[in-house]
């Protein structure tokens, strides 16, 4: 008898990312020089380790509020009022586990299946992907290269006509992975119009919204100009700015009315982040904190100037200097496979990087691209520029 499928064809359909195929081939060889997370080197500051390890030692090893502790979430809110100047009431913040559980909860609010979201790229794949996992097409924007300005630029022609009736969210990272392009304010104020009066959810990813090199303390938020009624989502997390990607905590800001739903959601799909965890990221919010954060933007725009410097003596290899995040997405003349590419440097010369190809669902263009991660000790990364610099040799 032919019994249906019990699987969601959506899920039948999914596949490894193409940084998974990369990562799958020597995550975890010593041997391999990394660089293809969006993580620094540096282990988290003992100050958050040891504000968790006493919380455990405290016994904080229950369930909590699945919406996450309420001193965390005021000191989140009062992170929003420092680094933005946005008024964020605490009962518009649930925690609900990892930044990325924050993207698939907003999308789970937004869409359904047969809607699509509308997400700008070149993006990290997971995007795409927990799109698919709720059921939505994830409609692509690809940013103009604009080599003449040096800059990644936004066609909003491009990105509204990408909509139609069953367009229920845009998805928009800024500072992007793996960009570093950022939207501007005038920008944002255009696309909450946009979404307004259209009925259009906005995810807005803000994970890497205090790393940005022009000395502001914050990219352009959404959440300074949008009402707390307003559909829009802003996500957040502790994995980058603190270097605690391995904790799995970040945050979601929700419309104000979304909370009751937003507190089930969390029952639901975590039921709220790990106890011990919450109280290693209220340390992260503290002054040590801010210290540390302004350390490792530090690092970063040195890693940013160390690429910089290695581009200027290569004669196929083009980037747009990054305005925020912490990853090189460079262009590399006469590539057009970096999968396959980045797949065989693990072997030879034992380097790992992200295929540009992982960043879109298919636009050759970015077939020509890599990913590094700049957030490295020097003298590691330049290994790894030297190591990429010989297979760009054998091309
Ligand atoms: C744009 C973007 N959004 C969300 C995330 C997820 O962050 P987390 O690892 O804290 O869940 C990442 C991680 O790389 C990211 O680059």
């Amino acid at each position: 008898m032919n019994c249906p499928d019990p699987i969601r064809p959506a899920i039948r359909a999914l596949e490894p990312s193409g940084i998974t195929k990369v990562t799958a081939l020597g995550l975890g060889n010593p041997d391999v020089l990394p660089l293809w997370f969006g993580e620094t080197d540096l282990v988290t500051p003992p100050f958050i380790r040891e504000a968790a390890i006493k919380a455990l030692e405290d016994g904080r090893t229950f369930y909590t509020n699945a919406r996450g502790i309420l001193p965390l979430r005021e000191a989140i809110a009062a992170f929003h009022k420092r680094t933005t100047g946005a008024e964020i009431a605490v009962d518009r913040i649930t925690i609900p586990g990892a930044a990325m559980l924050a993207v698939t909860s907003a999308l789970q609010m937004s869409c359904e299946t047969g809607d699509n979201v509308v997400i700008v790229s070149p993006i990290w794949p997971n995007i795409f992907q927990a799109a698919k996992v709720v059921g939505a097409e994830p409609r692509l924007v690809r940013l103009n290269e604009d080599w003449n300005t040096g800059r990644w630029t936004l066609d909003m022609g491009k990105l509204f006509d990408a909509c139609d009736e069953r367009t229920k969210a845009f998805f928009i990272a800024s500072p992007g992975n793996p960009t570093g392009w950022m939207l501007t304010a005038d920008e944002q104020k255009h696309i909450l119009e946009f979404a307004r009066a259209r009925g259009i959810a906005i995810i807005a990813d803000e994970v890497y919204g205090t790393l940005i090199y022009d000395g502001a303390p914050h990219a352009p938020s959404f959440l300074t100009i949008a009402g707390e009624e307003d559909a829009v989502f802003a996500v957040n997390s502790f994995s980058k700015p603190w270097a605690m990607t391995g904790w799995r905590i970040g945050w979601l800001v929700h419309p104000r009315s979304v909370e009751p739903a937003a507190a089930a959601m969390a029952q639901c799909n975590n039921t709220g982040a790990t106890h011990f965890v919450q109280y290693g990221a209220l340390a992260a919010l503290s002054p040590e904190g801010d210290a540390f954060r302004a350390t490792l933007l530090e690092r970063c725009r040195a890693g940013r100037d160390v690429v910089e410097d290695w581009i200027k003596g290569q004669n196929r290899i083009r980037w747009f200097k990054p305005e925020g995040a912490f990853y090189g997405f460079l262009h590399v003349d006469g590539l057009s496979d970096s999968l396959g590419f980045c797949q065989r440097m693990v072997k030879d010369p034992k380097v790992g990087i992200a295929p540009g190809w992982a960043f879109s669902l298919g636009d050759p263009r970015d077939d020509s691209y890599l990913r590094i991660c700049f957030a490295q000790d020097d003298a590691r990364l330049a290994e790894g520029l030297a190591r990429l610099e010989g297979a760009i040799k054998q091309l």
